[in-house]
């Protein structure tokens, strides 16, 4: 278990697939992610028993994001980890809508983002966000997260081209900021 101030980020169990189900299938939540096809519960059920069959690896940390009243509301994680870059890219979900906008998000991210430069050894956290995401690009900026660039018409949905655009956040710029005071 990984300790925020709102928030744990706990491993997956087989008892998170049904809201998990509903998540991944909830237009509201998968408009902001890159889940455009309709999900099966047995698809997410052979992805919640490969998650959960052996240990959380360096190159795929994949929790589930818990209230401090044991309510699991979303999911995160950090994937394709590099030991030579000594880079991840983050990705993160509040599934349940009656969440966003209260800090569980921000606060998810600046646990997992502690996690994976003091534990992980990380040097490097990026991003990719819809440019039509602002919730989700305040928050990133919170964490200390600054736009990189934008890939122009990257993403198509609705009938509408936006920009993808990617955040990146080092090391040593987390290091100057207060979070790691501020959220231990
Ligand atoms: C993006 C996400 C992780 C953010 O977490 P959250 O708990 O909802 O957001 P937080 O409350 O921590 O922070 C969001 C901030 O944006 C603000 N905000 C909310 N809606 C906004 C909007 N439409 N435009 C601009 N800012 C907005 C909030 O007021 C808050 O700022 P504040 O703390 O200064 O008041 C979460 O909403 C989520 O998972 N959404 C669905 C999937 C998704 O977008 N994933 C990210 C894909 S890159």
């Amino acid at each position: 278990m990984i300790e925020g101030k709102l928030v744990n980020l706990r491993a997956r169990e087989m008892s998170d697939l049904e809201r998990m189900t509903v998540w991944v299938n909830d237009r509201e939540v998968t408009r902001f992610q890159s889940v455009r096809y309709p999900w099966s519960l047995a698809m997410e059920e052979a992805f919640l028993r490969g998650q959960t069959a052996s240990p959380i690896a360096y190159s795929n940390v994949s929790l589930a994001i818990e209230t401090k009243d044991g309510a699991h509301i979303g999911g995160c994680g950090l994937h394709g980890a590099s030991p030579e870059n000594r880079a991840a890219e983050l990705g993160i979900m509040v599934g349940d809508k009656e969440y966003w906008s209260k800090g569980y998000g921000t606060d998810a991210v600046v646990t997992l983002v502690r996690f994976g430069f003091d534990e992980m050894n990380l040097n490097r956290i990026e991003l990719h966000v819809y440019d039509f995401n602002e919730r989700a690009q305040k928050s990133y900026r919170k964490c200390g997260f600054v736009e990189e660039g934008r890939m122009r018409d990257a993403h198509y949905a609705a009938g509408v081209y936006s920009d993808v655009v990617v955040m990146g956040l080092l090391r040593d710029q987390w290091l100057s900021t207060d979070f790691t005071n501020s959220h231990s």
